[in-house]
């Protein structure tokens, strides 16, 4: 620790999958770790803020295939990218001092030693899985813990797997793990714990599956080729290898660990205040101090999606509300603890009042005064009145710590709350002592020079306190008070402005928007970008000969029959006439686009000297002619005088 500073403290933020663009609800923790790191920083500890991207998994492996690229081309370009993480990080002014990515050598070798310690002490053994495993979460689920069938976190549909697998045996830990949870502060906000406790641990915690052998793109077991690890254990490390453990690229593993909290979503808490603590344990390690599962934003009371109406871009709404009413809409709307639901109009209402109006009017109606009544300088000759003056100073000496003990329960909104209390009693403030009057007469100048310079030190106070949310602002309200400190020591002290200090003069800090045009102008910009894009022309294939073409047999086939494939969301199973007396199955991959019954009837063509193959079980015997591009389909369809078996030519 070096000697001015308070202490370490080390906060982390979930290392993102960089599967697809990041929106909004992306940010909000980021923003909040940030914030946090910040004021830390401000207190005067030595901090450590550690973010990144999780970049292995099956989802990845699949996107990368759709996408044609390798799965490392693709998590560089969301990465590394223009647009990408690291730019978005940047914009939103996330000063991180850690980076990792899961894919980085130093951190895939010390995953490897890691889970060969826990082999080696028997907490991971060999076994076989059978179970449900869901893929967008890639997470694996025993029957009972399905919730109607489907994925308990993201209520998707899951798929039947067995396969060789290692195993951790996160049920030895069930007790202890239960204890930490019911009799420590270790996960908070509280009611998370009960969910914890009663949803998980209460029914039995199982051993849970850490390896697969279904693709490739993961961390290797390196005595198990073919294997790779679960990418849980992969992320969940990544807040110990970032700081060297197991590894030389960093040595700070004394000085940060254990952590001092993880901020993290509510649906990731499971991993995070279970089977984290549970490994931790097992390779007799200490446990972070705290996890924090903050809500989630919704849109319309449900998840963020594009095609809800509002703009949920951060690039978007930076670039047309700034970055610092961005940060700041985010933790002064809705408490971290719980779900908020986002909205353009919210966030635009939010800047309106309490940034242009309450802050921006304040410091512009300060200093202008400053400036019109006084030139550069306040004259040091003031006078006092204590009854008028009492209430205010009172609020504001007070002030930073009442903010701090907000800050420290991590209720930013409350910290928000109570700063703009105090802007709320210094606008108050100017009206009751209206400095426009005191200006006509130059005997009440003293009294006038000591208004303006109680609220210049609210406003120095308020825009200290408010700098790890808004930075920038933060920066620009010193200036405008000729360099101010905001040191947190002069945060306390009200008094600490020069008498004379100088102001300088600014446009708005935050200008009022237009409601109704800007509601207006956002659902422009979504729908423009919610139009479908054409999707590119396939590639043309390499020619071939008559010969060869003339060996596919097309045959007109009519629909006697059709069904849904049981477990499956894309198989329809077809009964077809084709002209000869025994009926033909085939089986298509196209539930999406047609209701089975819709198509009971209808005369369709079908590749009939196709190698008959199984599918789900079952036998498929040629393939139903469709046409593709983007996200729509249309199955070749004849008119039906023409006969079942008719050979296409
Ligand atoms: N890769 C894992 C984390 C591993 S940490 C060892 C992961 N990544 S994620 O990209 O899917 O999510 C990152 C974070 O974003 C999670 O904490 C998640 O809760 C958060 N959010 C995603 N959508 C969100 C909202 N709509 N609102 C708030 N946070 C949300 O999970």
């Amino acid at each position: 620790m070096c000697e001015k500073c308070k202490g370490n403290y080390y906060i982390t933020t979930p290392i993102y999958y960089p599967s697809a663009k990041l929106h909004i609800g992306h940010a909000y923790c980021t923003v909040a770790t940030d914030t946090m790191a910040r004021f830390k920083r401000l207190q005067g500890y030595d901090v450590m803020f550690l973010t990144g991207t999780d970049e292995h998994g099956q989802k990845i492996e699949d996107k990368a295939k759709e996408a044609g690229v390798t799965p490392q081309q693709f998590v560089d370009n969301i990465v590394t990218g223009e647009k990408g993480v690291l730019d978005l990080w940047k914009l939103m002014n996330i000063s991180y001092d850690r980076f990792i990515r899961t894919t980085d050598d130093y951190h895939v070798s010390a995953i490897q030693k890691i889970f060969k310690k826990m082999y080696e002490n028997g907490d991971i053994y060999k076994g076989k899985y059978t179970g449900k495993y869901c893929k967008p979460c890639e997470s694996f689920w025993t029957e009972s813990q399905l919730v109607d069938g489907k994925c308990p976190d993201c209520g998707r549909e899951v798929q039947d797997a067995e396969e060789e697998a290692y195993f951790f045996r996160l049920s030895k830990y069930a007790d202890r793990v239960q204890d930490l949870l019911e009799n420590t502060d270790f996960l908070e906000p509280r009611s998370r714990v009960s969910e914890m406790v009663n949803n998980f641990i209460k029914p039995g915690l199982e051993d849970l599956c850490v390896s697969r052998t279904s693709f490739t793109w993961g961390v290797p077991v390196d005595f198990d080729p073919g294997h790779v690890v679960y990418v849980w254990i992969d992320a969940l490390f990544n807040y110990m290898t970032a700081l060297g453990f197991e590894n030389d690229k960093y040595q700070d593993l004394d000085k940060f660990w254990p952590a001092d909290v993880h901020f993290i979503g509510k649906e990731i808490v499971r991993f995070h205040s279970i089977i984290w603590p549970a490994m931790l344990m097992s390779l007799n390690l200490p446990l972070p101090k705290k996890v924090y599962g903050h809500g989630w934003l919704l849109l319309d009371g449900g998840k963020m999606s594009k095609s809800k109406g509002n703009v949920v871009d951060p690039y978007v709404l930076s670039q047309r509300f700034g970055v610092d009413a961005l940060r700041f809409f985010l933790l002064r709307s809705f408490p971290f603890g719980s779900d908020g639901n986002f909205s353009n109009e919210l966030l635009i209402n939010t800047i309106n009042v309490d940034l242009a109006n309450d802050l921006g009017n304040l410091v512009s109606r300060t200093v202008a005064m400053a400036q019109k009544y006084f030139g550069e300088h306040l004259p040091a000759e003031q006078l006092a009145d204590e009854e008028k003056d009492a209430e205010l100073i009172a609020m504001v000496s007070g002030l930073r710590d009442v903010y701090e003990a907000q800050m420290e329960k991590y209720a930013f909104q409350n910290a928000l709350a109570e700063v703009f209390k105090v802007i709320s009693r210094a606008n108050k403030y100017i009206d009751e002592n209206a400095p426009w009057v005191l200006a006509k007469s130059e005997e009440n100048k003293p009294r006038l020079a000591r208004v303006l310079y109680n609220l210049l030190e609210t406003v120095r106070i308020c825009g200290g306190l408010l700098s790890p949310f808004m930075p920038d602002t933060a920066a620009e309200i010193g200036k405008r008070l000729g360099g101010a400190a905001m040191d947190w020591d002069s945060l306390k002290v009200f008094g600490t402005l020069a008498a004379d200090v100088a102001t300088v003069a600014g446009n708005p800090l935050f200008p009022r928007i237009d409601l109704e045009k800007e509601l207006a102008a956002l659902e422009e910009l979504h729908k423009a970008s919610a139009e479908p894009q054409e999707d590119p022309l396939p590639e043309p294939l390499p020619e071939i000969t008559f010969d060869q073409f003339e060996k596919v047999e097309m045959t007109v086939v009519k629909v006697l029959a059709c069904e849904k494939v049981k477990k499956s969301d894309k198989l329809l199973k077809f009964t077809l006439d084709d002209g000869t007396k025994e009926p033909r199955q085939i089986l298509s991959g196209i539930a999406k686009y047609y209701q089975p019954e819709e198509l009971v009837g209808k005369t369709l063509v079908a590749v009939t000297n196709l190698a008959p193959r199984k599918m789900m079980g079952q036998m498929s015997c040629g393939m139903l002619l469709s046409a593709e591009r983007g996200d729509k389909l249309n199955l070749v369809m004849l008119s039906d005088n023409i006969p079942a078996g008719s050979r296409l030519v």
